[in-house]
């Protein structure tokens, strides 16, 4: 009976040591799943990339994600006398089908939105003003820029139906190896030129006219990316889109996508700060000869300096000083810094009476709207202001001028009390949060790469052509799957051309 036994031993060894040659022999040494994966931050584009790897890659390899602070990201919540508030990234286009999933996979809800009345002050005066009368505020807009209103929704439309080809590809797997492939494949040559120019710029050459940019898209603009007309034509439609109706946000907050994503995905959450990652050759154990590239992350916890070595990175957070503050160490050639800086955006809320006669009212009686919307002009010093409820038991909007409200007000520089006390008649407290919060645009912008080196991927590039949440979980999904694709060397199911013809013969 020895015999046997030690002869099934033997080919057991056999086995391991046939299995490890061809795991260190070239090419085929990608074909086994790796051996762990790290994503860091944890963002919407973090925790939605830790749930694409594990769809991807399958239940068994250990995924873990590093968040220096608070799961979310940009997606955060600040308390105002015992009630939270949506302090970053707050709401979601109807047609941001990666954002829709997650919240019904991860069962969250979504309250009702509640409609309030916008005006565009300059300065001195308000150069639109909506009313409670719908019929009215249609006059209104013909009356002042004809029939532009009904033409931007048209051209919004056009560019966004262009961009939902992007889930189409993705739900059949493809991947893109570059921003600009990816932009290319959804709106060719037109996409890359309008990310080449500014609004203006795209808007003057399909018609539009000077009065409509200058009043209705730059306060458009100055309210979701706290810029003028200067930023490119694709982030300036995106913009244009988040002034459509439907738009959305998550009961008790948008960050619970960003916890419950991380949950689902069953990766580690490792909190600390990654400060460097460096390439690293390990040799195979003492049987397998060849030698495997690793990347060793450092980063700084509670329990100081520690390191990881894996397989594959996802960098899921901006890569400037100022941010994530990565440096990466023996590469060559060396992975260049993209020095390009984000745009500094305050935001602070108050609990107050507003200050009507500041915008010109000269009867504070007739003051009525919830949301003040700016143009350009040097004497301002906020960009918009508006009523905001709480992310959970939301109430319905009072006349802000019978009660004190919590108003949102985005500002380039913090407010001095002197500001704020220009603004309220009265108010109890304020709370304030400083955000680098999306690219500082001057087309024609570069995009950072998408791959930084063989298996380490970028996911915040795309913020170049437009930051929003949607577009970290679309930048999340492609770098999932281009990992995987270049893992198991699908190289057929990356940047392929004529996707759209393609697929239509497949249905
Ligand atoms: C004020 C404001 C309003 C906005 N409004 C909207 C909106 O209405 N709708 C919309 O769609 N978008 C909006 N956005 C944009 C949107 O919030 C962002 O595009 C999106 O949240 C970016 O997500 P992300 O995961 O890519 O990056 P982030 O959310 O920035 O996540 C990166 C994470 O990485 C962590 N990190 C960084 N460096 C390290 C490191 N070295 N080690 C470990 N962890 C690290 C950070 O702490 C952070 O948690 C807004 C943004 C701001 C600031
Ligand atoms: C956009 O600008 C860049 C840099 O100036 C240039 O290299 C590129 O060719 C331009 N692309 C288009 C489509 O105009
Ligand atoms: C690590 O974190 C500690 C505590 O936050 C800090 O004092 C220290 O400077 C950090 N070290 C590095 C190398 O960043
Ligand atoms: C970036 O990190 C380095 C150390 O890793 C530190 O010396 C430097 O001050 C950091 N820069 C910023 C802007 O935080
Ligand atoms: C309100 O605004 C007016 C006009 O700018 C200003 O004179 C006044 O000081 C502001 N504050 C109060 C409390 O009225």
């Amino acid at each position: 009976m020895r015999v046997p036994s030690l002869g099934s031993a033997r080919l057991l060894v056999l086995l391991a040591w046939m299995c490890r040659r061809g795991l260190s022999s070239g090419t085929q040494e990608l074909r086994y799943p790796p051996n762990r994966i790290a994503v860091i931050g944890a963002g919407i584009g973090g925790t939605s990339a830790a749930y694409f790897l594990r769809q991807k890659f399958g239940k068994d390899v250990p995924i873990d994600v590093y968040e220096r602070g608070v799961v979310g990201g940009r997606l955060a919540t600040v308390n105002l006398e015992g009630e939270d508030y949506e302090a970053g990234g707050s709401v979601i286009h109807p047609l941001n089908l990666h954002m829709k999933h997650f919240v019904k996979e991860l069962g969250l809800s979504v309250p009702k939105s509640q409609g309030g009345l916008m005006g565009i002050y300059n300065g001195d005066e308000f150069v639109f003003e909506e009313s409670s009368w719908y019929i009215w505020n249609f006059i209104k807009l013909l009356w002042h820029y004809g029939l532009n209103p009904l033409r931007m929704y048209m051209w919004v439309e056009e560019i966004l139906d262009k961009f939902m080809s992007i889930y189409r590809y993705q739900a059949h797997d493809y991947a893109f190896s570059s921003t600009e492939d990816l932009l290319h494949a959804l709106g060719g040559a037109e996409f890359l030129q309008i990310l080449n120019e500014t609004i203006e710029e795209s808007m003057l050459k399909s018609g539009f006219s000077q009065k409509f940019i200058n009043e209705i898209v730059t306060a458009v603009m100055r309210v979701n990316y706290g810029q003028g007309i200067t930023i490119n034509g694709f982030v300036g439609a995106v913009s244009l889109a988040g002034a459509d109706s439907g738009l959305w946000s998550v009961e008790g907050g948008n960050k619970l996508v960003c916890t419950g994503l991380l949950y689902a995905s069953k990766a580690q959450l490792i909190s600390g700060a990654v400060i460097s990652i460096e390439e690293k050759t390990r040799e195979k154990g003492r049987s397998g000869g060849g030698a495997v590239k690793l990347y060793e992350v450092t980063y700084n916890s509670t329990s100081g300096l520690q390191r990881d070595a894996y397989d594959i990175v996802l960098i899921a957070a901006p890569l400037v000083r100022k941010n994530a503050n990565i440096t990466f160490l023996n590469f060559s050639p060396p992975i260049s810094e993209f020095s390009n800086p984000y745009h500094q955006t305050v935001v602070t809320f108050v609990h107050g009476h507003i200050n009507a006669s500041f915008f010109g009212y000269k009867d504070p009686s007739h003051f009525q709207l919830t949301d003040i919307f700016t143009i350009e002009n040097p004497k301002l010093f906020i960009n918009s202001m508006g009523t905001v409820s709480p992310v959970k038991n939301r109430k319905t909007v009072l006349n802000p001028l019978l009660s004190p409200r919590v108003w949102k007000i985005f500002s380039p520089q913090p407010l001095t009390k002197e500001q704020i006390k220009l603004l309220f008649l009265s108010y109890d407290s304020n709370t304030v949060k400083i955000w680098q919060a999306y690219p500082h645009y001057s087309p024609p912008d570069k995009f950072p790469p998408i791959i930084l080196h063989s298996r380490m991927y970028y996911l915040n590039g795309i913020e170049w052509a437009a930051s929003a949440m949607e577009m970290s979980a679309v930048s999340a999904k492609n770098a999932a799957l281009l990992a995987y694709h270049r893992w198991y060397e699908n190289m057929d199911m990356i940047d392929q051309e004529d996707l759209h013809e393609r697929l239509k013969t497949e249905l």
